[in-house]
């Protein structure tokens, strides 16, 4: 097989606010990826670089700029997958962690377990030097204004608080120069999130997979629907079982998630070839790619 490398990032499903600037972050960050695979980077250093990038600017939910909780604090959720070897990291419900796919990294590399959360996991990066920041860092005054906002609509119908949700969350899926596949995904969940919820981002298997046999998946939308569905290995085992491209995985994914569980959301996908797939059954997703060291590509829909 001839060698390549192709790279897909996303910025969340659900409307956008501010679309023209979100879409140029995503282009750049996309081109830092490029620039790296090109070069011979791993695609698991590639997917944290992406991840953390986007972790870093506040217009996405995640990181810095991320949703708050019900109690007006911001929980973050990450999880990164290696394709060689099964190899996986990942944080639940961490506070001050400035890039959480970095202590899910971490958590990968340097210890013997697959998931830490809370308190534990805040521990662990303190023993092992990862970035902390305090509050001020990652709350912005939009957000507090969409917790507001929220908090309001919560009064009114299940429907119409479900509905104004967005469902961002950030993630990367990549195939290096070695043949080798890595996907990452983080988030700060749902607005008004409460009792701990955690959502899929962090659930291997759910927001986030990575086989060299089938494909790189990382998922956006509402976390509980993409958990009951483990979303990102359905992905992976349609292109195991059906032989089919990263391209209609996507959509068979998608297609079951609206039957079986009415969900919301998107996936992105890259397969073992370095072609892409995308799919969504909300009214948009923001993504970027670059498919086989071709041109950057940064779009809504
Ligand atoms: N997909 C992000 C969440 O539900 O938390």
């Amino acid at each position: 097989m001839k060698k390549t490398y192709s790279l897909m990032i996303h910025g969340g499903a659900g409307s956008v606010a501010n679309k023209t600037s979100s879409l140029e972050s995503i282009k750049k960050i996309v081109e830092k990826g490029e620039a790296m695979l090109r070069k011979g980077a791993s695609s698991l250093d590639v997917v944290e670089k992406c991840v953390m990038l986007l972790e870093n600017d506040p217009q996405f939910n995640a990181g810095r700029g991320s949703v708050l909780t019900h109690e007006g604090k911001v929980e973050l959720d990450a999880s990164i997958m290696n394709g060689s070897d099964l190899r996986a990291g990942a944080v639940a419900g961490v506070v001050g962690i400035k890039n959480p796919v970095t202590l899910a990294r971490e958590v990968m590399d340097k210890s013997e377990f697959v998931f830490l959360v809370g308190k534990g996991a805040e521990k662990f990066a303190l023993a092992n030097n990862i970035a902390f920041e305090k509050p001020p860092y990652f709350i912005t005054p939009q957000r507090k204004e969409q917790l507001m906002n929220t908090k309001k609509s919560n009064h009114m119908t299940l429907d119409h608080t479900i509905k104004d949700r967005k469902f961002g969350t950030v993630g990367a899926v990549a195939l290096d120069l070695k043949g080798n596949l890595a996907a990452a995904t983080s988030t700060g969940g749902l607005v008004n999130k409460n009792y701990g919820r955690v959502g899929d981002s962090p659930i291997i298997g759910a927001g986030c997979y990575a086989d060299n046999e089938t494909c790189a998946v990382s998922c956006t939308g509402y976390g509980e629907h993409f958990i009951r569905m483990v979303m990102a290995k359905t992905v992976s085992d349609i292109i195991l079982y059906k032989k089919v491209s990263a391209q209609t995985a996507s959509e068979l994914a998608i297609k079951m998630l609206i039957n079986k569980v009415k969900g919301l959301g998107g996936v992105i996908v890259v397969d073992k070839y370095g072609k892409i797939g995308k799919a969504y059954s909300t009214e948009g997703m923001i993504w970027g790619s670059v498919v086989k060291g071709g041109e950057v590509k940064a779009m809504l829909g």
